[in-house]
């Protein structure tokens, strides 16, 4: 992710988030939440671009053996034509580079389209802080071979 990609990742995820954090947390979206995390030195981010436009992204970072998602975003008109799929075969490329066993994520409990797309990616509920669940997910080690 290039400086420049920074307002079309922000408006994405303002588009897809305002209404579920307002659901899921009662506050109003804040757009330097994300800045602050897009920038923290421990996360990698990467974009899908189609003709120059960006219409995907997603922000992870690997604290010892787990790789956690910060985010996932598809861009509303191009949601369900299997771009959040393709992210996360990278996002478990990526773990497999990094000999991280799980991928973990928070999703809000209202956000169902979320929670259904994890689900079919093999991710399970682990905990529930407020309205928020963990989902993780184990992959395959080497033993498993
Ligand atoms: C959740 C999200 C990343 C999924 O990405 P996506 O590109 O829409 O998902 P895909 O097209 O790869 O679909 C994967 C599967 O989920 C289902 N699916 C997901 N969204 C769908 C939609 N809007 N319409 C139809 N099916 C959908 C499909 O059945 C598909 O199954 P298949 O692989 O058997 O075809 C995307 O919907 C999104 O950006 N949502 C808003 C942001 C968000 O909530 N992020 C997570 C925050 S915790």
């Amino acid at each position: 992710m290039k400086r420049g990609d920074i307002p079309q990742v922000v408006t994405i995820s303002r588009d897809n988030m305002s209404k579920i954090i307002y659901d899921s947390w009662g506050v109003e979206w804040d757009d330097d939440d994300l800045l602050k995390m897009l920038r923290h030195n421990s996360t990698y981010n990467e974009v899908f671009e189609i003709e120059n436009k960006i219409i995907a992204y997603y922000s992870i970072e690997v604290r010892d053996s787990i790789l956690f998602i910060n985010s996932i975003q598809v861009d509303r008109g191009y949601k369900g034509m299997g771009y959040g799929s393709e992210m996360m075969k990278r996002i478990e490329e990526i773990a497999l580079i990094y000999n991280a066993e799980i991928i973990e994520l928070w999703v809000q409990i209202t956000n169902i389209t979320a929670r259904r797309f994890y689900n079919e990616k093999g991710f399970r509920m682990i905990s529930r802080q407020g309205n928020n669940y963990l989902m993780r997910k184990f992959l395959p080690t080497r033993n498993d071979d």
